[in-house]
């Protein structure tokens, strides 16, 4: 059988670089070498090679994280060059990478989400308007980052302004949200039109963390994660249920994982990750692996789905 010809990119140019790195190697090393022929790309200095090889490759897989990779930009190259590439197009990267956006969409889909406001650079900000409107203890954070990157869980007023100017650090909008306190639960969901809800998973974080931050997600042992989460089966069916929503509302394709917190029975949705995790041991690949589906097994299935997509796609171009 003839090899496919895959792009692999990784590393890229947001602060979640080196994550990115990290789960390119690790993806490099479980894809199947008798089905692909594999050449990593890393965007932040490979760009010019990836468009020149472009004729020459079948898929890539964007294994990138935040701004400049799982917001629409790469894809929105890839779709120029007409190279398949997993999980979510332009339109529903773009969208789910801005929790304002996201949430607005969730709000029209009936996605439950904790209130909320927003903020621009240049708004004045009355703060105790603000925490007279969401209570304490809220959470800061900004509207296009990731892995908890410059978000603040606010417990007394006076430290709000400190969470705003490290927020805009990261963007010119900020979201604060009311902080829900529950179990933190998160469920992947994987297909293109067929949609199937993997395994939910509980997430634990160390004492030491207040919330799920960078530490408590990548360095080893800090937090624990059960699969399947110890929810009964109505709520596991719920929280499901909610990822598949939450994915469509947002325009999603191949994969994705959606977190959100149980409170009383009742689920809040914090966000929708479009290119999620992908070390080995990552909570997606995790949940994965819980339904059915090895780390090579996954990989596999997410480029079969990118070819799929690519059909679709494709119809807009004139023939
Ligand atoms: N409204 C909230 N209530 C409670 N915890 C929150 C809330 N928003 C965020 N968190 C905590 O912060 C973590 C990261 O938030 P999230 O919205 O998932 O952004 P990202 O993972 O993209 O940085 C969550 O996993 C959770 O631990
Ligand atoms: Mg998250």
């Amino acid at each position: 059988m003839k090899k496919i010809r895959l792009a692999l990119l990784a590393g890229g140019v947001s602060s979640e670089r080196e994550v990115s790195l990290d789960s390119g190697t690790q993806v490099f090393e479980a894809l199947d070498k008798d089905k692909y022929k594999i050449t990593r790309y890393d965007p932040k200095t490979d760009l010019p090679e990836l468009v020149m090889d472009a004729p020459a490759i079948d898929a890539a897989l964007i294994i990138l994280h935040g701004p400049f990779g799982e917001d629409g930009t790469v894809q929105g190259l890839l779709d120029l060059l007409d190279i398949p590439y997993q999980g979510a197009g332009v339109l529903g990267s773009a969208v789910a990478m801005n929790k304002l956006i996201a949430k607005r969409l969730y709000d029209g889909a009936k996605v439950p989400t904790p209130p909320y406001l927003s903020f621009s650079m240049t708004d004045k900000i009355n703060i105790p308007e603000v925490v007279g409107c969401l209570g304490l203890p809220l959470v800061v954070k900004p509207a296009c980052a990731g892995s908890s990157v410059g978000m603040t869980i606010v417990q007394r007023g006076e430290n709000l302004e400190a969470a705003i100017t490290l927020g805009f650090e990261h963007d010119d909008t900020l979201i604060f949200e009311s902080y829900v306190k529950g179990v933190e639960l998160t469920c992947g969901v994987l297909g293109n039109d067929s949609l199937e809800a993997l395994p939910v998973i509980e997430i634990i974080p160390g004492n030491s963390h207040e919330f799920f931050d960078y530490e408590a997600k990548y360095v080893a042992g800090e937090t624990e994660e059960i699969c399947p989460a110890r929810i009964d089966e109505q709520t596991t069916l719920k929280a499901q249920e909610l990822a598949i929503l939450a994915h469509q509302s947002l325009f999603l394709k191949g994969y994705s994982r959606t977190d959100m917190i149980l409170k009383k029975g009742e689920l809040s949705v914090l966000e929708t990750n479009t290119i999620p995790g992908m070390t080995a041991t990552s909570l997606f690949p995790q949940s994965a692996g819980v339904g059915g589906y090895s780390f090579p097994a996954l990989l596999d299935k997410l480029i079969q789905l990118a070819i799929e997509e690519n059909k679709r796609t494709n119809l807009r171009r004139a023939r």
